[in-house]
């Protein structure tokens, strides 16, 4: 079959697993934002590019640097104001009313999914915005990026306004636990999931951290859209094998044809 017929048959058995389940999960990465143009981690031309993980995203790197680290996710809040999210970021957004339940669980920091108005999801690796205090309990969300330009000395950098020590991006680094309440709230969702469609994610990280067995642990179905194959495809049951934004819209446009249909 031509490739084009496959993949038209691969959205068309995806919306149809859809239609027929109660609960469904979506776990996303860095790819869901690509097409807005956020550079994804490990494609060339990727966010590390320049910059060694080391350096920006572990504890030790910000010990070592933390005007170099502050600057980087400066950067990063201000990149995310002047991208606007994409069609697969609106077609979740309205999946989310269409079972009776539904969790996006995103490894993405930025801010397009809520900007396109999903309300359902997690943020397991933290948010863009936010900022926590390295010593005591404290977090905020900022309101503004901070000015990369202004950050030259760790006189500059942000401080924690209750105990004065410095503080943070709100972002998890590679070494560190994952928020427990977040992480806790998708493997209790995807342990019962009917699907889980894993979307614009290497699966890299901690193998995808088990959700697609959770999913399969129980006779779920896993659906992958991503333009390549990752760690997590030989779990998957159907493979789109395009990009999200226009995987996702296609995908809803059958479901929504079901729907009317049925
Ligand atoms: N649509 C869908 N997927 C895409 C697209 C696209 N348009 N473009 C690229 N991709 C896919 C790539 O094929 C790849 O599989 O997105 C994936 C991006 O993978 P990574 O860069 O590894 O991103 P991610 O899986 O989100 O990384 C997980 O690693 O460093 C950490 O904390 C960081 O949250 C991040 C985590």
């Amino acid at each position: 079959m031509p490739e084009e017929g496959r993949q038209d048959r691969a959205v068309g058995q995806a919306a149809e697993t859809l239609n027929a389940a109660r609960l469904v999960a979506v776990f996303a990465g860095a790819g869901l934002s690509a097409e807005s143009g956020l550079p994804t981690f490990r494609d060339s031309g990727g966010l590390w590019e320049g910059h060694r993980v080391e350096d920006v995203a572990t504890p030790e790197g910000f010990q070592h640097d933390p005007v170099l680290v502050w600057r980087f996710y400066a950067q990063r809040q201000v990149d995310q104001t002047r991208v606007e999210p994409n069609a697969g970021h609106y077609a979740l957004a309205a999946m989310e009313e269409m079972f009776e339940d539904f969790l996006l669980i995103t490894q993405n920091v930025d801010n397009l999914s809520e900007r396109a108005g999903s309300r359902k999801l997690v943020k397991i690796h933290g948010d863009l915005m936010e900022i926590w205090c390295r010593r005591c309990e404290w977090k905020s969300v900022l309101e503004q990026p901070v000015d990369p330009g202004s950050l030259r000395t760790p006189d500059n950098l942000p401080r924690c306004p209750a105990c004065g020590s410095l503080a943070r991006p709100g972002v998890v680094w590679f070494g560190e636990m994952l928020p427990p309440a977040a992480i806790e709230r998708a493997i209790s969702f995807t342990v019962a999931a009917d699907v889980l469609m894993t979307v614009g994610t290497s699966g890299l990280v901690s193998g995808g951290y088990g959700f697609t067995d959770y999913v399969r642990g129980h006779g779920g179905k896993v659906i992958e859209v991503n333009p390549n194959e990752t760690y997590l495809s030989d779990q998957a049951d159907i493979l789109i094998r395009s990009g999200s934004a226009t995987a996702l819209p296609a995908i809803l446009e059958r479901l929504r044809l079901l729907r009317s249909r049925a």
